[in-house]
Order: structure tokens, then sequence, then C-alpha cells
């Protein structure tokens, strides 16, 4: 069982899956920060977590024993905070995205590697069951070279509220391409983080203040709200390898219902893992499955992949992860320099949208 010592920042929705997964991986949650103070009060109450504060400094000044840090806040600080609590000599686990664009993720991976310590990701989609069984053929070399893929997250009606973080820009970084990157991820994870060369992308605001498309979830309409974000994306991303892949992202778009999925084809395999939603749009009803396509004796097989369901949608097995990693008992799931390949992708899509052109990763 582990010891270490962990400081939360940020007290929002997901510090409830970070938090009970510290406590089950054996670690001990000694601090949790946020500027509103009443957040972490209300966390600390709910967990019994010994000491809050009303910010980051003050809960690395008031709790040295820590030893790692959860990032927890808006996009727009994950940079800011990792780099600060990796430069006092904490591991950091920072939640998706890893940053505003790919130059901040370069500098949170180079405090990483400067301050040698560990800095990982909350790309909980790769710690689900389903992930993981796909990755074990894919590097078992059954599935040969993904040559395509594609990345879908697409929701009918999903805005998270008008005007919190989420909608503005310069708080979030962008819409649902950088809030629902998981399906990017994924598809990256399994193509193996091939180095991409060109990007091609445009995005959408239709529906943009339209309560008919806003989600059952998020931040509470502001009186005046701000909403500066594509609400649809679509992009196509060529590596240097010849391999491609085509990425769609809405929070609001005409489709029948959402879907989560990737889908790739190998040259020994193809396959598939997606999301299957018993009731559109809630996440916790989600069930998953993946499969993998073979030609065998002239036959045409689908290989029907059976896994344990894990309603927590991997979010407490990363952090679990991030904790065996640091204790050296378990692989990381997760790498800077992938995080800095993802943003990469981003920033070129968005880019491209608002260029109208293809986009060189140089
Ligand atoms: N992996 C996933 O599936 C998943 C799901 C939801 C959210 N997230 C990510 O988690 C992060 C937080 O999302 P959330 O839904 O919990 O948001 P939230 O708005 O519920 O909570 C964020 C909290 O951070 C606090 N805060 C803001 N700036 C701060 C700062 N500088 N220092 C300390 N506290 C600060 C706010 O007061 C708020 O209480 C986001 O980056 C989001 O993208 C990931």
């Amino acid at each position: 069982m582990s010891n270490l010592a962990v400081g939360i920042v940020g007290a929002g929705g997901i510090t409830n899956y970070h938090i009970p997964a510290y406590q089950e991986a054996g670690a001990k949650v000694v601090a949790i920060s946020d500027l509103v103070i009443k957040m972490a009060e209300g966390q600390a109450e709910a967990y019994s977590i010994p000491n809050t504060f009303a910010s980051m400094e003050d809960m690395l000044k008031g709790c040295p024993e820590i030893q790692a840090v959860s990032v927890c806040v808006p996009n727009k600080f994950h940079a800011k905070v990792a780099i600060a609590c990796l430069n006092a000599g904490k591991h950091v686990f920072c939640e998706k995205p890893p940053a505003l664009n790919a130059q901040e993720a370069v500098d949170m991976a180079k405090a990483a590697a400067d301050n040698g310590k560990t800095l990982m990701f909350d790309f909980n989609n790769r710690a689900r069951p389903e992930a993981q069984a796909l990755i074990k053929y894919i590097e078992n070399g059954d599935v040969g070279t993904i040559n395509s893929a594609q990345a879908l997250w697409i929701r009918r009606t999903g805005i998270p509220g008008f005007g919190g973080w989420f909608t503005q820009k310069p708080l979030s970084g962008g819409g649902p391409v950088i809030d629902l990157l998981h399906m990017i991820d994924l598809a990256l994870y399994f193509m193996q983080f091939p180095k991409p060369e060109w990007v091609l992308a445009s995005t959408f605001e239709d529906f943009s203040g339209n309560p008919d498309f806003k989600g059952p979830w998020g931040i509470p309409d502001a009186e005046d709200p701000i909403v500066d974000v594509e609400m649809a994306a679509h992009a196509f991303v060529r590596f240097e390898t010849g391999q491609v892949l085509y990425t769609r992202n809405s929070w609001a778009e005409l489709n029948k219902r959402e879907e989560v999925s990737v889908t790739f084809q190998g040259t020994k395999a193809g396959g598939m893992v997606r999301r299957l939603f018993v009731r559109d749009g809630i996440d916790e009803t989600a069930i998953d499955d993946c499969e993998l396509y073979v030609q065998e004796n002239g036959k045409s097989v689908n290989r029907q992949i059976i896994t344990e369901p894990d309603e927590k949608m991997g979010r407490e097995a990363a952090v679990i992860n991030f904790v065996q990693t640091i204790e050296g008992t378990a692989k990381p799931l997760s790498h800077p320099e992938e995080a800095v390949i993802l943003m990469q992708v981003i920033d070129a899509i968005y880019k491209s949208a608002e260029s109208g052109k293809p986009i060189e990763i140089s």
C-alpha cells in the first residue's frame, strides 16, 4: 500500500473521482485547495481531508509533506499550477486537456524533466478496460500498423452551460475539440503516437447560444454569457508515416445521437472501441464494447472482446496508475511527450479552421 501524501488543487466535480481513487490506492489526501474556499471545505468534509487552503501556494507552504499534486482547475491554469508544483519538487497528475496549447505542454514536460518528477495526465479513456484490452493486441503486433483511424465524440445537445469557463476560449482553450479530446488521444495512443505532419480542419459555430442544444450537465448559465468557442469540428490529420486520422467533435450538431468511438484499420486487423448510451447524453449509463476484425480461413471474423464494465470511466484507474507509477509498480499510462503531440494536433485544428488552409506541423 502507498504512503504517498497528496494535495489537490481545485475542488470541483472531477475531484469526486481523484480523491476516492487516491484513497483506494492507499495514498493519503492530506490537503485540498480552491480559490473558493467553501468548495475546498465541502470536499474536505465529504472525504475527511484534514487541511484546506484558498490557494495552491498556501497549500504547498502549509503541507510540505505533500509529494504529489492533482491539478483539477480550469484548463487555463493547468500549465501554471503544474509547473509551480513540479518546481516545488512534487509529482503531478494533471487533468485533461494537458494545457491550452502545445507550447504550454512543452513547458510542463520541461519542468518535469528538469525536476526529475513524474508528470502524467488524466487521459482516463486509455485506462478503460476496453482500451487496455485493445492496446494489448496492438502492442503484441496482432493489429499490424494502423493505417487509418476515425475518432468521434459527437453530441447533439451537449453545450455545457452558457458563460461558465467551458465556453470561454481564454479559460478553456476551445470548445468540444479540446473538451472532448479523449477520442483523439485514444486514436493517437492506439496508433502509438506517430509524428503528425499536416492538419486540415473546419469548425462550426451554429447553435452557439441556443438553449435547445444545452447538455444536462455543466455550469449554470451566466446572466450575460460569453460563448466564443466552436460547437463542432471536423479534421483530417496526416502523419509523416503516411498514416491518417479523421476526427469529429461536437457539443451541438444535428446528429441522431451522441457517439463516442475510435475505429481503426490495421494491416493485420481492424478494430473499434465505443461507448453505447442507454440514455442519450448521460455518461453514467454508458456501457462500452470493443471488437477486432480479421480475415481467417477465407472468412470475415469479428471478435468481440469481453471486458468488465467500469462505471468510473477509467477516471479512478488513471489516478491509481499515477500512484503506482510513482511507486514503480506499474508502467505509466501517459507520457509528457504524448501530451505535446496531442496539443500540436489540437493547435493545428484551430489554426487550420481559422485560416481555411492545411497547417504543417514542424
Ligand atoms: N477526465 C475527465 O473525464 C474530466 C471530466 C470533467 C472535467 N475534467 C477536467 O477537470 C478540470 C476541472 O473540471 P471540473 O469539472 O472539476 O471544474 P469545476 O468548474 O467543477 O471546478 C474547478 C474548480 O477549480 C477552482 N479554481 C479555479 N482556478 C483555481 C486556481 N487557480 N487554484 C485553485 N482552484 C481554482 C474553482 O473555484 C472550481 O471550484 C478541467 O480541466 C476539466 O477539463 C476532466
